[in-house]
């Protein structure tokens, strides 16, 4: 071995350990809800340096050298064949000894790969038990906005709008529960309301809340219409009635907005009074 393949089995080596840390990252980064970017490093940088491994191999451990051998009319005789077969044999025997830890850690890098490949894999089955559509809203959970700061009455005048969250649900350790948590605030004009009489009282002094969270498809309910009290989703225009209990006025949702009960603490603070009235996001979600 010359050292040129001594530097390309190294270089293999370094890819292929840099593949296998980067196929453990990935599955640690989707067993612990790491962000998308940690994700894409991880099974970006396992790609890239099996990939890396290919072309070193390519370029530094195979035989580059043509070799010609002129035909000789004659027949070897027996015994000379046979030692040049045994030669042969034990020079394939000896490569094939030297790249053997080599092949090795390859096949353990593709064996990390596709490890964890079935992390994803197994998320593409049916949601957990309906997981998807269920959100952390429960009786006596104060309103706080994204930055966990407390949602005060005081500070939503009438016509106005904040996305509240369940307090202690924030933060970027629950950025994936926050997306099912959000719910549009609103405070109208408390005798516009006409809720059922089943929430007559959940509705202090007209502060009402919704999942932000489109019944059609799951987009964002992110638009007030403080005119005509309505809920808008800009994604195929669902509008939802802001005073009934977020029934559905025009749009393909075929489902009300779920209400979230509310109270009015004398400090002005707001707070669940139980958990969301249906739930949340489209019904293929549940
Ligand atoms: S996702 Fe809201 S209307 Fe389609």
């Amino acid at each position: 071995m010359n050292d040129r393949e001594r530097a390309g089995g190294r270089l293999a080596a370094a890819f292929l350990v840099l593949s296998i840390a980067g196929s453990v990252a990935f599955a640690a980064g989707f067993a612990l809800d790491a962000s998308t970017q940690i994700l894409g490093l991880g099974l970006g940088t396992a790609f890239l340096a099996l990939a890396g491994t290919l072309v070193v191999w390519s370029r530094m451990l195979m035989p580059h050298e043509q070799v010609a051998d002129p035909h000789h009319p004659l027949r070897s005789p027996q015994p000379l064949r046979d030692e040049a077969t045994a030669s042969l044999e034990e020079g394939a025997e000896q490569i094939v000894g030297r790249r053997r830890w080599l092949v090795r850690l390859g096949y353990a890098a593709l064996g990390f790969l596709g490890l964890a490949a079935l992390f994803p894999i197994r998320s593409l089955g049916p949601s957990p038990a309906g997981k998807v559509g269920r959100s952390n809203w429960r009786d006596g959970l104060r309103l706080v906005r994204e930055d966990g700061r407390l949602v005060r009455a005081g500070e939503i005048d009438t016509g106005s709008v904040v996305t509240a969250f369940p307090e202690g649900f924030t933060g970027r350790n629950n950025e994936n529960a926050m997306a099912n948590d959000a719910v549009m605030l609103v405070h109208v004009d408390a005798s516009a309301l006409q809720l059922p009489a089943a929430r007559a009282d959940w509705a202090p002094q007209g502060f009402i809340a919704y999942s932000k969270v489109c019944t059609h498809a799951g987009c964002p309910v992110a638009l007030y219409r403080q005119g005509p009290q309505q809920l808008f989703c800009p994604c195929h225009q669902s509008t939802f009635n802001v005073l009934d209990g977020g029934s559905v006025v025009f749009g393909p949702a075929a489902r009300a907005l779920p209400q979230l009960p509310l109270a009015l603490e004398a400090d002005g603070s707001l707070r669940a009074g139980g958990p969301l009235s249906d739930a949340v996001g489209p019904d293929t979600w549940g």
